[in-house]
């Protein structure tokens, strides 16, 4: 599948976003070591903590059905700027990223924009 087509399918499982709290809608989507698809929306909580990002969503789908590991990972926000995953996704990220992992930071017009893991998470934490 082509970049622009993973960024078309993060585009549309935004819509699938459950957000009454923020309003601010997020989509995913991924492709994992055996070129499977998964997508992901962010999904709230009336208890805040308990919410969900795009990411993880699409993330936990991914390896709760085998992926073991992610090649590419598309997301898109409710902003016209590209999207940047949070803090936490990027470490959830990092735990299951292939070698030549790419972020594909889109923008709801579908231009985006490619980061690599080390870029979103320099110098990450490792357990051992
Ligand atoms: N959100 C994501 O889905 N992904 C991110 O990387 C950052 C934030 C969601 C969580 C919450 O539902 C809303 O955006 C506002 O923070």
């Amino acid at each position: 599948m082509q970049d622009n087509e993973l960024v078309k399918q993060a585009i549309a499982a935004r819509e699938q976003a459950y957000a009454p709290y923020s309003r601010f809608r997020v989509g995913a989507a991924l492709l994992d070591d055996r070129n499977n698809l998964f997508t992901g929306c962010n999904i709230e909580n009336s208890s805040y903590g308990a919410t969900c990002c795009a990411e993880r969503t699409a993330i936990f789908k991914a390896i709760s059905e085998g992926a073991k590991q992610i090649k590419t990972l598309a997301v898109v926000c409710d902003s016209d700027d590209y999207c940047r995953p949070c803090g936490i996704c990027r470490q959830v990220m990092s735990e299951f990223s292939a070698e030549d992992f790419r972020l594909l930071s889109a923008r709801p017009d579908g231009e985006y924009e490619i980061l690599t893991m080390e870029q979103l998470l320099p110098a990450s934490f490792h357990l051992e």
